[in-house]
């Protein structure tokens, strides 16, 4: 990377902030660079983080923050794809494997879905894990056979490169401790730095708000919705966010293999409503962005994709394409599958009127289906097997649901879900499509 320095000194421009003023986007490239190539030390960048963290930045600034370090590293051209080609994001949930449904069904329909994918941390799942407990499932493709597997049977899913966004690493890395996570600039831009950097034309955000997501208001998650929308559009990409609840898991299964049950389900048109309403509503922002189906036509083309068998297929054709075991999704009964099933029982009468989602998936988690740090093994075949939900009624002694376990955490995993999911007088309902932004 060249040495930049247009004359400019750090101290100035962390003063600049500091005193609510506006970075030029001259001004981001320098700090972008230097900090990527080491010029700028940690100290000054962490006193940045903190002064946009408390000023915040406007759109603009957002926007220059999120290219730069988008051209920090590889961008990806995806102009030998033929058509438009469309990805989505989630800002990360418990139980949230719409990709893995909605890949297959864009497919379908003759979209292009081009996508890269993250693995889980914390109690957040990651597509990178859950399509992993496929056997032999590749998620590392050179950017040729990307292309060439996205041109023949219209979906890929694969791991970023090493060298995508590199800033972004960095930045992250700093950002995790220095108390900077939590700002809705520098989360805009993070996140469509990468999405920019993947090279499709339509994104649709999935802004996951709730005890189970980043953003626990509405308020928040609209001003992040908002943002990326804004990033998005000013980057010339056709992008359109939908804020959805996380007030409890996606679908009823969490943990990697019973996640892949349960998307091989939604595509045979057996999944649970939820995941279904989430799946359609992003399905038709990308449907429309791609010239595909309207607003009146868009769900009885899903239906037909699904009903036909066609969805399901292109899964299909995906894992094998991608090296997998194609015999687990037609047999889901092959993929990974725990020793032990042990009942978590409702500890009186009433209906379940709340759960903490953030610690439903640390209990999925410590059974082993997630990661504490990055170098954890992930056991594929455990988890959490839901059969109740938000509202329903629940006798003392009912299973609300199932720990899928093997040795590990089972002790841990049932004293959390006690305290996590309260029974109580009131029948309560969740919203789950709290906002479409365009
Ligand atoms: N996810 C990201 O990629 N970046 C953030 O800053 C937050 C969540």
């Amino acid at each position: 990377m060249n040495e930049v320095n247009f004359g400019m000194r750090m101290v100035d421009l962390i003063i600049k902030k500091r005193d609510k003023g506006e970075l030029s986007k001259k001004e981001i490239e320098f700090i972008i660079k230097g900090y990527t190539n080491k010029t700028i030390p940690d100290y000054q960048m962490s006193a940045l983080l903190m002064a946009i963290y408390f000023n915040g930045m406007n759109d603009q600034e957002a926007t220059n923050l999120a290219l730069e370090m988008m051209h920090s590293g590889d961008v990806f051209n995806l102009a030998a794809i033929k058509g438009v080609k469309i990805d989505k994001h989630s800002t990360g949930g418990v139980g949230d494997k719409v990709t893995l449904v909605l890949g297959p069904l864009m497919a379908a329909c003759g979209a292009k879905f081009a996508k890269m994918s993250g693995r889980g941390l914390g109690h957040t799942g990651g597509t990178l894990d859950k399509l992993e407990s496929i056997n032999k499932f590749n998620i590392e493709m050179t950017e040729k056979a990307f292309i060439e597997q996205v041109n023949k049977i219209g979906l890929a899913v694969i791991g970023q490169s090493e060298n995508i966004t590199p800033a972004d690493k960095l930045l992250y890395a700093l950002r995790d401790v220095t108390g900077t996570v939590a700002s809705i600039p520098l989360i805009a831009a993070s996140i469509m730095s990468k999405k920019l950097a993947s090279g499709s034309d339509a994104i649709c955000l999935d802004i996951k708000v709730g005890s189970g997501a980043f953003m626990t208001t509405i308020k928040e998650a609209r001003k992040l919705a908002e943002l990326m929308v804004s990033i998005g559009k000013l980057a010339n990409k056709k992008v359109s966010a939908i804020i959805t609840n996380m007030d409890e898991p996606l679908g009823y299964n969490i943990g990697n293999a019973l996640e892949v049950k349960e998307a091989i389900a939604a595509l045979k048109g057996e999944g649970p409503e939820d995941l279904k309403i989430v799946v359609y509503e992003i399905a038709k922002q990308l449907l429309k962005a791609a010239n595909i189906a309207d607003d009146d036509n868009y769900e009885q083309l899903l239906d037909q994709k699904i009903t036909s068998g066609e969805a399901l297929e292109k899964l299909v054709l995906m894992v094998k394409a991608q090296g997998g075991d194609h015999k687990q999704i037609l047999n889901p009964e092959l993929l990974p599958q725990a020793n032990k099933i042990i009942p978590f029982q409702a500890s009186k009468t009433g209906y379940i009127e709340k759960m903490n989602t953030e610690n439903i998936g640390i209990a999925a988690s410590l059974l082993g289906a997630g990661r504490e740090t990055i170098l954890d093994e992930i056991d594929m075949a455990v988890g959490l097997e839901f059969k109740k939900k938000i509202g329903d009624y629940v006798k003392k002694g009912d299973v609300i649901c199932y720990l899928h376990a093997n040795e590990k955490g089972i002790d841990s995993a049932l004293a959390i879900l006690a305290d996590a999911i309260t029974i109580g007088p009131r029948k309560n309902k969740v919203n789950l499509i709290e906002g479409v932004v365009l």
